[in-house]
């Protein structure tokens, strides 16, 4: 595989204001992701893993530092080519899904596909591929009110794949499923590492999915530490 570089941070800094003053996430925070890698970030709960995801997707812009896509500053980009780069470039499956509410399973996952500008029919014949692959081609059309934690879950993690992203930003992906289906998902984000080069960052609290990582890093007090390097 080769070590094209898909994102780095330089010394990342993230601040939130608050009423009582300014809570400082992490400073300094320096990390690379080559092409092809699958790493896990464990971490306590508030520790900034969100945060740090939230930055690295460009859905958020950093205090101090940098973030280089591809080894391109995106801090020098505007609204619109962040944008473009979050449509084409990143699959995000957020904590809490973000779904939305009044469309069925797979208009969610055609979404990505529509604002790319897929034709229709394409976009449904991809979006239903997806969904397949993550065994819900038979909840197509049930809104996600009507679906599990789980299924929607899944309905995320087809999402964020269904435009074949070079990077791969999961918040907790398996963390409502059981654990043969998370693993069925673990498979799936396997296979699109050596089909097609993706590069993922795991989010995890779950010991198993660590495991399942070429490298685990642990966010602790603002420093992103390598805690391990598996060799499968
Ligand atoms: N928009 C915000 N405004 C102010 N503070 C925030 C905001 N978002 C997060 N924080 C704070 O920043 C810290 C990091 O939050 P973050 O959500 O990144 O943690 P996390 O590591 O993802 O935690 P968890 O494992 O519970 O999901 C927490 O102390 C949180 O309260
Ligand atoms: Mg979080």
């Amino acid at each position: 595989m080769s070590h094209k570089e898909i994102v780095r941070t330089v010394a990342l800094g993230k601040d939130y204001p608050l009423p009582q003053g300014v809570l400082c996430v992490f400073e300094q925070l320096s990390f690379t992701l080559n092409q092809g890698e699958l790493v896990a970030i464990m971490g306590s709960s508030g520790v900034g893993k969100t945060t740090l995801l939230n930055l690295l997707g460009l859905l958020d812009r950093p205090t101090r530092g940098k973030v280089l896509i591809e080894g391109q500053d995106a801090s020098s980009l505007t609204e619109e080519e962040r944008a473009y780069i979050r449509n084409r470039k990143i699959g995000f499956i957020f904590q809490f899904y973000h779904l939305l509410p009044e469309f069925t399973t797979l208009e969610n996952v055609m979404f990505p596909l529509i604002i790319k500008g897929e034709k229709l029919t394409e976009a449904k014949a991809k979006a239903k591929d997806i969904l397949e692959k993550v065994s819900l081609a038979d909840k197509l059309s049930q809104r996600p009110a009507q679906l599990s934690g789980g299924e929607q879950q899944r309905v995320a993690i087809a999402r964020a794949l269904v435009n074949e992203p070079l990077l791969l930003l999961a918040d907790e992906p398996t963390g409502n499923l059981d654990w043969k289906t998370g693993q069925r998902i673990l498979a799936l984000i396997n296979d699109l590492h050596r089909e097609r080069g993706l590069s993922s960052i795991i989010v995890t609290h779950d010991e198993k999915v660590a495991q399942f990582c070429e490298k685990v890093y642990l966010l602790y007090e603002g420093r992103l530490k390598l805690i391990r390097e598996n060799h499968s």
